[in-house]
C-alpha cells in the first residue's frame, strides 16, 4: 500500500494528532530494493509488513440483527491472517438470528480454514466473567446481564482479543455493503500501526464519500453527524490552546482501531458516544492541561493517524431518529467533558437544537462511562473464559 506521508501534526500534551493522510495506492507492488524516489512525500507499506501486523491484529465484529448477507460479506473482507471476533447482540427467539451469524462464520471458517470467536453479548458465562473479574460496569442495574450497546460490544470483544493475546484490535460494523472496504480499512489500520512511532497508538478512518441512496447515488463527501462532531470536538480543543483547529476530522468514526496498550488504558462511553469520548479522554489525560495519571504513556506520547480509505464507505441507512440519537450522544460526550468551555457548550445546544435533537431548556444527558479495562482483574475474567473458549471457536476440530 501506498499513502500520504504524515505532513501535518498537531500536539496536544502528549498527543500527536496526525492530519488526513490518504490512500494512494491499495497495491504497490514488490519490494524493492532501491530506494524510492517518491520517499519525501509518500510511504510504502510492504506486503510483508502488512502481514506481520495483521497476524497481532483481532478484528472485532459488533452485531445486532444485520442482515446476513451483509454479515457474509463482512468476514470474506477480513485479511486472512487476523483473528476475527464477532460480539453479536442479536435476537435469540423464534428466529435464532444468533444461530444463523455462527452458522456462517463457522462454515466460513470451515473452508477458509481460519480461527475466529464468536460469543452473544447477553451470554451468562460473560456477565459471570465480568462480575467476577470486578467490571460491573458494563453489567445492568441487577448485575447478572450485560447492557445493550455497540460500545459495550466492543469492549467484550477488546478483552477477548487480549484473552487471545493480540497486540492490536480493530473495529469494523457489521453492516458494511461493500467486502473490498472492510479489506481496505485493515490495511490501513496495519499502515497506521506501520509508521507509528509510539506503542501507543490509535487509527481512525475517514470516509472518502459516504453514498446516499435516493433515487441514484450521490456520493457525498461526509456525513452530517461526523461534521457536527468534529466541529464541536475541534472548538473544545480550540478553546483550550487558544488557536482555533480543524485537525480532528474523524470523530465519530466506527472504523477504528489501536494498540491493545492504548486500547485497554481508554474509557468507554455506552452506545453512539463511543467514538468522540475515545478522543475526549485522550485529551482529558493527556492533553497537557490537566495533570496526567499515567507519566509512563505521556512519556512514549500517543499518535492518532486519521486515514482516508478509497472505497466509498456505504452501510445501512437507518433513519433520522438513528441519526438524532447518534448526534446526542456523540455531543453529550464533548459537553460534560471537564475541559469544555461554555462557548463550546452553547455550540452544542445550538447544534442539538437546530438538528431537533434536543429540545428547548435541555441539556445533553452525561453518558454512561466503562471504565478502563486495565482497571480490571483481567486474569480473572481471562480463567472463566478461557475455560469456554473452545465452545466460542468457529473452527471446529
Ligand atoms: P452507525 O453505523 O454508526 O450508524 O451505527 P450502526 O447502527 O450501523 O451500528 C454499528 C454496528 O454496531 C453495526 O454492526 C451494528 O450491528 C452493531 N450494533 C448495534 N447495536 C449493538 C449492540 O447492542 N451490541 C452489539 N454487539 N453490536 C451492536
Ligand atoms: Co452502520
Amino acid at each position: 500500500m501506498r499513502i500520504e506521508k504524515q505532513r501535518y501534526t498537531e500536539r496536544f500534551g502528549s498527543i500527536k494528532i496526525n492530519d488526513v493522510q490518504k490512500v494512494l495506492e491499495l497495491d504497490s507492488g514488490r519490494w524493492a530494493d532501491l530506494p524510492l524516489k517518491e520517499e519525501i512525500a509518500v510511504v510504502k507499506i510492504e506486503e510483508d509488513v502488512i502481514k506481520h501486523f495483521e497476524e497481532k491484529m483481532a478484528i472485532v465484529i459488533p452485531i445486532k440483527n444485520e442482515k446476513l448477507k451483509l454479515f457474509e460479506g463482512v468476514i470474506s473482507g477480513v485479511p486472512h491472517e487476523c483473528l476475527i471476533i464477532v460480539i453479536s447482540n442479536s435476537e435469540r427467539k423464534e428466529a435464532d438470528r444468533f444461530n444463523m451469524e455462527r452458522d456462517t462464520l463457522e462454515q466460513f471458517c470451515h473452508f477458509t480454514q481460519r480461527q475466529a470467536l464468536i460469543i452473544h453479548q447477553k451470554d451468562p458465562v460473560i456477565a459471570q466473567a465480568l462480575a467476577q473479574a470486578g467490571y460491573t460496569d458494563l453489567l445492568n442495574k441487577g448485575g447478572k446481564v450485560v447492557r445493550d450497546g455497540k460500545s459495550e460490544g466492543m469492549v467484550i470483544g477488546l478483552l477477548v482479543a487480549m484473552l487471545a493475546q493480540k497486540e492490536y484490535v480493530g473495529f469494523v460494523d457489521a453492516d458494511n455493503y461493500f467486502p473490498g472496504a472492510v479489506w481496505e480499512y485493515v490495511k490501513c489500520y496495519a499502515t497506521g500501526f506501520s509508521i507509528s512511532q509510539s506503542p501507543y497508538t490509535m487509527v481512525r478512518i475517514l470516509w472518502r464519500y459516504k453514498p446516499k441512496v435516493s433515487g441514484e447515488i450521490y456520493f457525498r463527501k461526509w456525513g452530517r453527524v461526523s461534521e457536527t462532531t468534529n466541529k464541536c470536538l475541534n472548538s473544545l480543543i480550540s478553546a483550550k490552546t487558544g488557536f482555533e483547529t480543524d485537525i480532528i476530522k474523524t470523530a465519530n468514526a466506527g472504523e477504528h482501531a489501536a494498540s491493545v496498550k492504548l486500547a485497554k488504558i481508554l474509557p468507554y462511553a455506552s452506545g453512539y458516544a463511543v467514538e468522540p469520548q475515545e478522543l475526549i479522554s485522550l485529551c482529558e489525560d493527556f492533553g497537557g492541561v490537566l495533570p496526567t495519571t499515567n507519566q509512563k504513556v505521556a512519556k512514549y506520547g500517543i499518535e492518532i493517524f486519521q486515514i482516508e480509505s478509497r472505497n466509498p464507505h456505504f452501510h445501512e441507512e437507518r433513519g433520522t431518529v438513528h441519526l438524532q440519537e447518534m448526534l446526542l450522544q456523540g455531543l453529550g460526550t464533548v459537553y460534560h467533558s471537564s475541559l469544555c468551555d461554555e462557548e463550546t457548550k452553547q455550540m452544542i445546544v445550538k447544534e442539538l437544537l437546530a438538528q431537533r435533537a434536543l429540545k428547548r431548556g435541555e441539556e445533553p444527558a452525561k453518558p454512561h462511562i466503562n471504565r478502563p479495562p486495565s482497571k480490571i482483574n483481567i486474569n480473572s475474567f481471562s480463567n472463566l473464559m478461557a475455560e469456554h473458549l473452545d465452545s466460542y471457536s468457529a473452527l471446529k476440530k
